[in-house]
């Protein structure tokens, strides 16, 4: 652990400009810096560093953050290999901090695990390859799928004894302790007995980024149609199953070689990709992807290439997951194996140049393959065919870059036989539905369906139901520190508020919460800063010891930024959000409360049906009762507005 005073000090000492100037051309742009983004293959520059701010903002990508972020993203750094590059940079002496109780408990537990786990993966290799039961069953069948023995080597494949208690027993004999034996999942442990959760299964570590083993995945040998053909780690301390895709650690080097990634669904078609020296590959293990398994891979490439098997009911209900994908501005690539083939059989069917190009002669476009796809079962109903159509137009939609959507809609349009115009006009109301969205709060120039860079920028972040509390964080950190709202009291007297004052006093009254747990932590650390009657930094926030609190917080600011910008072309809209501050905020707030009280109109009527279905009397009654005085709040919300500022 790096102390927070030796942070605080190399986050002074960086200066931003110089750091990132080693890896991007940059260029003077009035009090700002721009240069062609590190972080996508643009031609005009999007990139800007604002020296005085200490930020970058990529508004190709929607990267930003401080100096440190910038280290973490492009050179792949995590956030104290970053602090410690810039304290060697600028020489600055890093003393490591005591560490609380409770952090040392954390660590510990997680190295115990992990020592455990390395344990684990060692004894079941040995199994595999040293004992006789082992090589009797575990091996001969790894013989029997083909692995070859560099390859079952190197994925550290492994054995688990079919006796129950064997693997516990001979941990606990080395001196491990049950509190971990438990806390990895290795071991189950009922009232009076404890046995092994693997037994007579062959065994898959999951390695994370750096190597080490997290988990297993163990595979039984004959399926009986009853056991789960493959039995995990349960979620710990060090396995979190959404956080971990398999074969990654063994992919890195050959994704950002190749500037791809192969995704595939298991353990198997991850080891025969690289028995057939594929590298770049890997398993999503079975499920659907997470958007923070999405972000892993962006780390080494923007290219994603899906392989499938064969089946259709699967490959359609993982479309939805692919969109995810796509929204996060990656391409995506799809290759369709034979029906019931899987990449695992059918490497083994053919010879490894066959196989190769089969792979890339076979890659075709996902949008192209959905669309495809989907036409095969609508194109006689006129009603499938409108959802089929629309369903195309979403996946268009949430693509980041102009120029891809553009082809897609060419593409589209033949294979679904609509006029181009059609898809680009719902496409385009679609996007413009998101961008008002976001808009709305943040008090767009009227004019800005003209200008397609702005409706671009705006889109491009996710559909966001929480813009509303992002925006209070916004005005909190852009204007927390002004005191413009004047109220009127219940005492008939004025009275002016900073707006920090106002916001923290307005959420409070009502007992308000942020849905978003990030913005709930920025909001209650700003509010200690207003009740202690300090100022509100911005650069506190924006160099935040939390890293998600920092790029949080850089967005938030940079998107005004970047709108004020815009404005500049508009004459008459410069400053404009800094001149009505008074009417913008407690429309903010007035919108925040509306949201809130619209959300419980919801579910009250919800609750009202199930009521009324069930004939419960008393309960119709009381939920009635609740949602007339709902609506009676939602009125009056807008006739407070109306009563308590005056301008
Ligand atoms: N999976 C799982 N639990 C199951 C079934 C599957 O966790 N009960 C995960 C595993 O990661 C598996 C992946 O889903 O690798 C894909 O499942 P499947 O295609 O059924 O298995 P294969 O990987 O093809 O395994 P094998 O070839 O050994 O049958
Ligand atoms: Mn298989």
């Amino acid at each position: 652990m790096i102390d927070h005073s030796t942070i605080e000090r190399i986050f002074s000492a960086a200066d931003i400009t110089e750091v990132i100037g080693e890896f991007v051309n940059l260029k003077r742009s009035g009090q700002n810096y721009k240069g062609l983004s590190p972080f996508t293959n643009e031609k005009t520059p999007s990139f800007f560093v604002s020296p005085s701010k200490g930020i970058f903002k990529c508004f190709s990508s929607g990267i930003g953050g401080n100096v440190v972020t910038f280290l973490m993203e492009h050179e792949k750094l995590s956030y104290p290999e970053a602090l410690k590059y810039l304290a060697k940079k600028y020489n600055i002496e890093i003393a490591e901090k005591e560490e609380s109780v409770e952090e040392r408990q954390q660590k510990d537990d997680r190295e115990s695990m992990l020592a455990l786990n390395l344990y684990a993966q060692k004894l079941f290799s040995e199994n595999l390859n040293s004992t006789e039961e082992g090589k009797a069953i575990g091996l001969s069948y790894f013989h029997e799928r083909g692995f070859r023995e560099d390859i079952i080597e190197k994925f550290q494949l492994g054995y688990a004894r079919e006796q129950k208690d064997s693997f516990t027993k001979t941990a606990l004999h080395n001196g491990y302790k049950l509190e971990y034996l438990e806390k990895t999942g290795l071991t189950i442990k009922k009232e009076d007995y404890t046995f092994d959760r693997f037994h007579g299964r062959v065994m898959f570590p999951i390695h994370g980024l750096s190597g080490q083993v997290l988990g297993f995945g163990g595979r039984i040998l004959k399926s009986d149609g009853k056991t789960a053909k493959y039995l995990n780690s349960p979620e710990s301390e060090v396995y979190h199953k959404s956080n971990i895709l398999y074969g990654l650690y063994f992919a890195r080097q050959s994704i950002i070689k190749h500037d791809k990634c192969y995704l595939v669904e298991g353990y198997t078609d991850v080891i025969s990709m690289h028995q057939a020296g594929i590298e770049n590959v890997a398993a999503s293990s079975g499920t659907s992807l997470t958007i923070e398994q999405i972000r892993l891979i962006k780390r080494f490439t923007k290219n994603i290439t899906v392989l499938y098997d064969g089946d259709e009911a699967g490959i359609k209900a993982s479309l939805r997951g692919i969109d995810l994908i796509l929204e996060e501005g990656l391409n995506v690539k799809v290759v369709l194996f034979p029906d019931g083939e899987d990449p695992d059989s059918f490497s083994k069917k053919k010879s490894t140049s066959e196989f190769h190009d089969y792979i890339t002669n076979n890659e075709s476009d996902f949008i192209t393959f959905k669309t495809r796809l989907l036409i095969k079962d609508s194109s006689s109903d006129p009603v499938r065919r409108a959802t089929l159509i629309s369903d195309v137009v979403r996946s268009v939609a949430v693509i980041p870059d102009g120029i891809t959507r553009t082809v897609y809609i060419r593409e589209c349009s033949k294979i679904l036989d609509v006029d181009e115009r059609v898809l680009y006009t719902e496409i385009r109301k679609l996007r413009r539905k998101y961008a008002e969205q976001k808009f709305k709060t943040e008090l767009k120039p009227p004019s800005y369906e003209q200008d397609d860079f702005k409706t671009e920028f705006h889109a491009n972040k996710e559909i966001e139901s929480n813009f509303i509390e992002k925006d209070i964080i916004r005005l909190l950190l852009s204007y927390g520190n002004r005191e413009v709202i004047k109220v009127v009291n219940s005492d008939g007297i004025e009275q002016i508020l900073s707006v920090a004052d106002y916001i923290t006093s307005e959420i409070d009254n009502d007992d308000l919460e942020f849905k978003d747990n990030t913005l709930n932590i920025i909001y209650n650390e700003i509010k200690s800063q207003v009740t202690e009657g300090k100022q509100i930094e911005d650069k506190y926030f924006l160099f935040h010891t939390n890293d998600s609190i920092a790029r949080i917080c850089v967005d938030l600011l940079t998107s005004t930024y970047q709108l004020s910008k815009i404005w500049q072309k508009h004459e008459s809209y410069i400053e404009t959000e800094d001149m009505k501050l008074t009417e913008i905020v407690p429309e903010t707030i007035n919108a925040f409360k509306n949201q809130k009280v619209l959300s419980l109109m919801k579910d009250t009527s919800k609750q009202l049906k199930i009521a009324q279905d069930t004939d419960d009397r008393d309960n119709i009654y009381l939920l009635q009762q609740r949602y007339i005085i709902l609506n009676e709040l939602k009125k009056n919300l807008s006739k407070n507005l109306g009563d308590r500022i005056i301008l």
